[in-house]
């Protein structure tokens, strides 16, 4: 596809974007990290809402890349697009101060929608769900390379999956599984009949899990969480929008350990003051209108953590 047809066909509805903004037009002049540009909907927002911030923008997919520079091309040297995993977060900031970050975690709704990426259960495409599509490990691997005990323990560690057991065999007793709509069929099959009729596709959960294992999502969240977090200037805020609880969990320990105080219990003075602070409530969900409004939004978490004073 060409660039300016994955341009205008790249289309994600930024979540939380109110609250996005609301944290962004109060920062002070400086630097913002974006560090899951997606199209961009939540960067142009907050270029737009502060005009004393410069963005740095990072997404290790490609297209994302492609669609962000051409939608950001307006703010000319404001901006600065670099593809990368965040992962690289230090490198790519070398050493510059933070007055804030956003993590959008997840996919993006235009990678889930084109069959081509293989992410999505209800499109017939080849196993790949890979985000950088220049990586090694695709779904294709995992499905058909992983041991069956291997398997169980990705779908049941990534996504709380009660049949990841049932499901591993099959998937292992099918193989070859040559694409995304076969193994959607094998995962629904292993599934007793009562339990598939609760809470959406059944094949959701297994295929949220490879995804995660593809891109090993989990496994480096919390060091570049927390590179991010000690970037922020005194005063810089973080935010993290999360979908599941597995990405939940990491953010809210590694806020937690920041901005905890290190103080022994019972003694008078504070040994140690923490330089982070949680914001209260610790977890903001999205409006009604949103949740009504678009169901992407429906798991969707946000976390805020801000460097005070030390
Ligand atoms: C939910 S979308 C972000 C949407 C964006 N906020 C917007 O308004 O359009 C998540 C994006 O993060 C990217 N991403 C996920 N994990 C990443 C990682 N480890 N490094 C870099 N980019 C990542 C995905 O490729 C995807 O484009």
């Amino acid at each position: 596809m060409s660039e300016s047809h994955v341009e205008a066909s790249f289309s994600h509805v930024p979540v939380m974007l109110t609250e996005v903004v609301s944290a962004a037009k109060n920062m002070e002049d400086g630097l913002f990290l974006d560090a899951t540009l997606g199209g961009a909907g939540h960067s142009r927002a907050v270029l737009e809402s502060n005009g004393g911030l410069k963005l740095i923008g990072i997404d290790q997919d490609e297209e994302a890349i492609a669609t962000a520079s051409t939608r950001l091309s307006s703010f000319n040297s404001r901006v600065e697009i670099v593809k990368a995993n965040f992962s690289q977060v230090l490198e790519v900031l070398a050493g510059r101060p933070l007055v804030g970050y956003l993590f959008d975690l997840g996919v993006s709704s235009y990678q889930l929608d084109t069959a081509e990426r293989g992410f999505a259960y209800r499109f017939s495409g080849p196993l790949d769900m890979r985000m950088d599509i220049s990586a090694e490990l695709s779904a294709a691997d995992v499905v058909n390379g992983y041991s069956e005990s291997e398997l169980r323990a990705v779908i049941s560690d990534y996504s709380d999956e009660k049949f990841a057991g049932r499901i591993a065999r099959a998937i292992v007793e099918a193989r070859p599984v040559l694409s995304t709509d076969q193994l959607a069929e094998i995962v629904i099959a292993a599934i007793p009949h009562a339990a598939r009729r609760k809470g959406g596709n059944p094949a959701k959960r297994t295929f949220q899990a490879i995804r995660i294992e593809v891109n090993d999502e989990l496994d480096i969240l919390a060091e570049s969480i927390l590179a991010a977090t000690n970037a922020l200037q005194e005063g810089g805020k973080g935010l993290v929008i999360t979908y599941h609880s597995g990405e939940d969990r990491i953010v809210k320990s590694v806020f937690s350990a920041l901005s905890m105080s290190t103080d022994p219990p019972g003694l008078p003075k504070p040994v140690d003051i923490p330089s982070f602070k949680k914001s209260s409530p610790q977890v903001i969900r999205p409006s009604e209108a949103e949740l009504t409004s678009n169901s992407r939004s429906q798991s969707a978490r946000l976390r805020v953590i801000e460097r005070v004073a030390a």
